[in-house]
This record gives structure tokens, C-alpha cells and sequence, in this order.
């Protein structure tokens, strides 16, 4: 073999383990690129390399041919080999960088609800909005005139028992019902009316399963021409009707000083009566104090505690429990 071949060959396998040894160590796919480019590309080193291939003689050209195209095979499988391992990495590297913990905790963010309370007196002012009623209100401390006497219910009055008041400095108190409202509203407005008007009242009661020192009614008054007791019964039924279903009811003569006549109404509720509320026809009294003409109008009233009609509706056994602001409780409804 003459020392050109051998010198060829050698240049060949140099080529080989250099081309090699740097395709094992590129870390890029760009930088493999230029690695094929510089060994393998129509200007790269094997071309070169071949270009002396017309200074052999025709016996050793297709020997030296053989060996360079063995070793360009071997070093587009290197290429190939590495190319595949860098593309699998940088895959493996995307994921990693791109991984979506679906198990990581999401931002809790707690959610507001209706307290039962308000939700039922929602329920009771849409009833009568629906059936024409307005929303009124009036103060929670308010004067002895509001709270009693304007309501027909002088000093010495003995329905003033009826309802242990808390005195305030300054001849104030707190309301011990929403009647108040009444008058505040009868001395703004002239007849027909029709209003209801929802709030906290206060009573010096001991609190107990059943009773609570401050509690919600809602009160209701209708003035017009021509008002009857049959009107407020209707009124009461449908009110009922709509509120609990179609149960049984009752009225039942009783006694407030604002109303003449008055009663109280009971709903037949899993096999008891059940007292709801108190309604009657405003006492003539009543509405020659606010300046009406009694001749012309006359008015119906009710009144209605809240918390009882919460108790019914959500099967509650202690007033309490709608005022502990518990969330095991409060997250029930
Ligand atoms: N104010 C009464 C109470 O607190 C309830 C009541 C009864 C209101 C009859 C009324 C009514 O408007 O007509 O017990």
C-alpha cells in the first residue's frame, strides 16, 4: 500500500473520532447542525479529505472510497443518535418547565350568604310588594309618643304591661314594635297607603329557646276608602297562602289598643296551632291622631314576628342559634 493510501486512511479515521468525539459532546441541536455542516457538508473536512481521492491509483480509489463511506455512515448514525438523545432532553426540559401541578391547592375564597333572617323577611316584603305594597321605616330608639300613646295606648295604659320597655336617658326608648312606623309614616303621608316596614324591636324579655331581647317584625298598613275587615282577611290569607302553603288558619278575636276590632292569627302547623301574628282595623282613634278624617278613610294593620316565622319555616328549636353567627349553623341555608 503506498504511504498516500495509508495517509488518507489515517486522515479518515482522524476525521472519524474527531468528528465523533465533538458530535458526543455538542449539547445543542443548532451546534450539531454546524458540527454536520463541518464534517459531512459539500465543503466539509470529508469532502476535502476526498478531494485527493483522484492522486490514487484506480486499485486503491474504491478501497479508500469504501472506508469513506463507511465512515460517513457512521458519522451521520453519530449525528442521528445525538440529534435524537438532544431533542428528547429539550422535549423532557419544555415539560418540566411548562408542568401544570393539577393537585396544588386552588385560592379559597369564601362566599357571602343571605343570613335566615333577612332571607325570610325577603320573602315577606316580596309577597306584599307583589300584592302593592311599599317598604317603609322608622327609628330603633324612639319617643314614648310613637311607640304608645299616638297608638292609642296612653300613660297608664295597662297594655303597656303587654310590653316591657327599655327606658333610654331623655324620655327615649327602644321600640318595642314596628307599629311606630305607623305613625311616622301616616304624619308624612296622605291615604291610600299601603306600606310594610320591617325592623328590630326590643323587649326586656329573658332570653330564653323562645324568646330574645331584640328580635324583627315586620308591620303592615293599608288606609284608603272604604277598607274592611274582609280586605285585611284576604290580604292575611293570601299573605299565608303564599308564605307557608295552603294550611289551615284562624283568626281569633284578641286586643291591641291600635286596632279595633283585633285578632290574632293562627296556622295549623304539624298538628298545633300556631299563633303568627296579630292584625286589626286601625283604631279611628289612631288615625284622627295623625289628622285623617275617620268618616272618610279607614285602615287594616298587621304584625308579624320574624324570628317565629324563621323557627317554622327552617324547623329551628332555639331563637338562639340565628343569633351565634355560627357557620356550622348559618351554612345550612
Ligand atoms: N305591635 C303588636 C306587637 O308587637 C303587633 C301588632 C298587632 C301590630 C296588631 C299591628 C296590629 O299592626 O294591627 O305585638
Amino acid at each position: 500500500m503506498t504511504t498516500q493510501v495509508n495517509d488518507l486512511q489515517e486522515q479518515l479515521e482522524q476525521l472519524r473520532s474527531n468528528a465523533q468525539n465533538a458530535i458526543a459532546q455538542c449539547q445543542n441541536l443548532d451546534d450539531l447542525e454546524s458540527l454536520r455542516v463541518n464534517y459531512l457538508g459539500k465543503k466539509g473536512q470529508l469532502s476535502q479529505i476526498l478531494r485527493n481521492l483522484g492522486k490514487l491509483g484506480p486499485e486503491e480509489r474504491p478501497k479508500i472510497g469504501a472506508i469513506a463511506n463507511e465512515i460517513k455512515e457512521a458519522i451521520q448514525n453519530s449525528l442521528q443518535q445525538q440529534r435524537e438523545t438532544l431533542q428528547t432532553a429539550q422535549i423532557e426540559a419544555q415539560l418540566q418547565a411548562e408542568a401544570l401541578d393539577v393537585t396544588m391547592p386552588g385560592v379559597y375564597r369564601p362566599q357571602g350568604k343571605i343570613h335566615p333572617l333577612n332571607g325570610v323577611i325577603d320573602r315577606i316584603i316580596d309577597i306584599f310588594v307583589g300584592l302593592g305594597y311599599t317598604v317603609a321605616s322608622g327609628p330603633e330608639i324612639e319617643t314614648d309618643y310613637y311607640n304608645f300613646e299616638a297608638l292609642n295606648t296612653p300613660e297608664d295604659h295597662p297594655a303597656r304591661d303587654m310590653q316591657d320597655t327599655f327606658y333610654l336617658p331623655g324620655n327615649k326608648l327602644l321600640r318595642t314594635h314596628t307599629s311606630s312606623v305607623q305613625i311616622r309614616y301616616m304624619e308624612r303621608h296622605q291615604p291610600p297607603m299601603r306600606v310594610v316596614a320591617p325592623g328590630r324591636v326590643y323587649r326586656r324579655d329573658t332570653v330564653d329557646a323562645t324568646h330574645s331581647a331584640v328580635f324583627h317584625q315586620v308591620e303592615l298598613l293599608a288606609v284608603d276608602e272604604g277598607l274592611r275587615f274582609t280586605d285585611l282577611k284576604g290580604t292575611i290569607h293570601e299573605f299565608l297562602r303564599q308564605m307557608f302553603g295552603d294550611l289551615p288558619l284562624r283568626f281569633r278575636p284578641s286586643y291591641f289598643p291600635f286596632t279595633e276590632p283585633s285578632a290574632e292569627v293562627d296556622i295549623q302547623w304539624q298538628g298545633d296551632w300556631l299563633e303568627v301574628l296579630g292584625c286589626g282595623m286601625v283604631d279611628p282613634n289612631v288615625l284622627e291622631t295623625v289628622g285623617y278624617d275617620s268618616e272618610k278613610y279607614t285602615g287594616f294593620a298587621l304584625g308579624l314576628g320574624v324570628e317565629r316565622f324563621a323557627m317554622v319555616l327552617h324547623q329551628l328549636d332555639d331563637i338562639r342559634r340565628l343569633y351565634s353567627s355560627d357557620l356550622r349553623f348559618l351554612n345550612q341555608f
